[in-house]
């Protein structure tokens, strides 16, 4: 396809002067950058200058090279891309990475679904999370896209639990709260949820009148 931007030689001969030519070859797409730096599962990162308004999850995909959070729906519905947004306070939260700028991240700490598992000295995974190893033994996912999503949903609500355990009969609804917005396209959450159950009924201190 013809550039439809006029370029230098193109405009000489219709009589634009240099400084509009100039103009003309600058490039298409032009961004404004600004630096960002934050600790991503545990490592300091940048400062790095990204284009102002980049969205986080594209500065994990294109700029650290950390895949794994998913771009689903891109319009902050299905959840797939959230990752754990650590507070100085102890407490943690899910932001998602499709609607959220990278600079929001500017000092501060997160953890990306590659901070879960157990890593040997190479990088390789040695032992999946406890999450994790529950939702490989509950089949809890076909595709595996939603995946990420749901490990850092349950890994905060496990967290939570952990400072503020619950009644029995709370455990289900506890549950549908903290996993209720991620959306999974395959499975009808039955794994998921069984997973996650099976691990809080069954992690000591989580429940109150339970006793593992
Ligand atoms: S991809 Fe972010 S909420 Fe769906
Ligand atoms: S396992 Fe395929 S979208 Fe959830």
């Amino acid at each position: 396809m013809k550039a439809l931007i006029p370029t230098a030689e193109s405009t000489a001969g219709a009589g634009m002067n240099d400084a509009t030519a100039r103009i003309a070859e600058q490039p298409l797409v032009w961004h404004r950058t600004r630096p960002i730096s934050c600790r991503v599962n545990g490592q300091q990162v940048g400062s790095i200058q990204v284009p102002i308004g980049l969205m986080m999850i594209d500065f994990l995909h294109e700029y650290l090279n950390l895949t794994g959070s998913r771009l689903g729906c891109g319009q902050g519905i299905c959840h797939a891309c959230v990752v754990i947004l650590d507070h100085p306070d102890g407490s943690c939260e899910e932001v998602r990475t499709c609607i959220t700028g990278a600079h929001f991240f500017d000092g501060k700490q997160v953890r990306t679904i590659e901070g879960h598992a157990t890593r040997n000295a190479q990088g390789e995974v040695v032992e999946p999370s406890a999450i994790q190893q529950k939702f490989l033994e509950h089949f809890s996912f076909q595709c595996g896209y939603c995946t990420p999503g749901f490990v850092n949903a349950a890994t905060i609500l496990l967290e939570k639990l952990k400072q503020q355990p619950i009644a029995r009969d709370q455990v289900e609804s506890t549950i549908g709260a903290g996993l209720g917005q991620h959306i999974c396209r395959c499975t009808g959450y039955v794994g998921y949820y069984a997973a996650v159950k099976d691990l809080v009924l069954n992690t000591p201190g989580l429940v109150k009148d339970v006793k593992v």
